[in-house]
């Protein structure tokens, strides 16, 4: 069997014409990277796309494309349903490759792709964000700084405000309307991952889920209650319906609380970051990044951010946050909420079998 590509390291191929593909494409701009191929089944969206980023190579068959142009990297931008074959077809074909999340269609498709990068000692990373956003990237530093004492918990409240009424996500998003599983699988994802990546794993999980706009198939609202190693606890409070105070309401998704001994620290609406020390008043914390606007691409530069990490990889040897494996901690999360809700019953992680019925 051949090695892992490592040569013309930056050449990638992305898979997937639709929505987010143009923010990726942006991000590898930003990276400096050559998009040497691009594949969407719907030849004139993969066209289309394609003439905006000046990419030569279009195709509507990925694994034909991978044997054309041999990128170093393969970028999967598809929806769950679409995403094995390719990663697959990259896998096989030793290609280091990025997938968009939700990872697969169900938990048999996320350990299937795992267990074949495994085997084929190929880098498989799954296109998780949020935890890249500056925001959420200099909370950690202040964590791992000391700036908390001790950390005790979490608040999110996910406000987007973009649910409400029969036209909800058409112009942007319309799979959402029909997903049977939303808010959790598409959206409080995300703060699975970025509340593992600032307070630890997840040790039990308490979850309560409604539906508040009756067009839609799936739950637009979640009250979650998350419980980590020293006693530290997280709340994700969210719906899709209402906004926020913000200049973006998608830009933050909305606003949090994140508190130690030492005081409490606060994200708002347009990403800023506000410090209390305990007793006293509330300033506002700068840091890098803290000023970005939409120049930096999506979510504050969290997509190129991702994108750079797995450059950097490839590139460099440097360690990998969500690789496959490890984001399948965020899987399991997910399936332990959807049983909490389902069961009434607080789910410890470490009886939970997410294959289970
Ligand atoms: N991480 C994030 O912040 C974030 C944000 C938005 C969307 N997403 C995820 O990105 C993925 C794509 O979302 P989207 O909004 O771009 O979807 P989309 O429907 O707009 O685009 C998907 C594209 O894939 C194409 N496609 C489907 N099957 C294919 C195949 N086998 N080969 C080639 N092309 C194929 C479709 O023709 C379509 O153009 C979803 O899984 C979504 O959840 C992630």
């Amino acid at each position: 069997m051949n090695p892992p590509q490592v040569s013309n390291r930056d050449r990638i191929a992305v898979v997937g014409a639709g929505y987010f593909a143009a923010h990726h494409l942006e991000a590898w701009r930003a990276c400096g990277a050559e998009v040497v191929g691009l594949c969407d089944i719907d030849l004139q969206r993969g066209e289309s796309l394609a003439a905006r980023f000046g990419i030569l190579n279009t195709s509507t068959d990925a694994a034909q494309m991978f044997d054309d142009v041999r990128p170093a990297l393969v970028d999967v931008a598809l929806p769950p349903a679409a995403q094995r074959d390719v990663v697959m077809a990259a896998l096989e074909r030793r290609i280091p490759t990025i997938c968009q999340k939700p990872f697969g269609r169900d938990w048999a498709e996320a350990t299937a792709m795992t267990e074949a990068a495994t085997r084929l000692r190929t880098p498989l990373v799954v296109h998780e964000n949020f935890r890249f956003t500056p925001w959420f990237r200099e909370c950690r530093r202040l964590i791992d700084a000391g700036h908390f004492g001790r950390l005790h918990g979490a608040s999110f409240r996910l406000r987007p405000g973009d649910g409400q009424g029969p036209d909800a996500y058409l112009n942007r998003q319309p799979y959402f309307q029909t997903m049977p599983q939303l808010l959790v699988r598409e959206t409080a994802v995300h703060f699975i991952d970025t509340f593992r990546y600032l307070l630890g794993e997840v040790r039990a999980v308490t979850a309560r889920l409604r539906r508040l706009n009756p067009v839609i198939a799936g739950e637009d609202a979640a009250l979650i209650v998350f419980d980590f190693d020293d006693d530290r606890t997280a709340l994700f409070d969210g719906n899709r319906l209402n906004d926020h105070a913000a200049h973006d309401p998608r830009r933050t998704m909305g606003e949090m609380w994140l508190e130690g001994e030492a005081g409490v620290l606060r994200l708002d609406g347009d990403a800023r970051l506000w410090w209390k020390a305990h007793g006293q008043p509330e300033q506002l914390h700068t840091y890098i990044g803290g000023d970005a606007g939409s120049a930096k691409g999506a979510f504050g530069g969290a997509v190129t951010a991702l994108q750079a990490h797995v450059l950097a990889h490839l590139r460099a040897g440097t360690a990998l946050e969500n690789a496959a494996a490890d984001y399948l901690s965020n899987l399991r999360v997910q399936a332990a909420i959807y049983h909490s809700h389902a069961s009434g019953v607080r789910v410890v992680m470490a009886d939970f079998d997410p294959s289970g019925p």
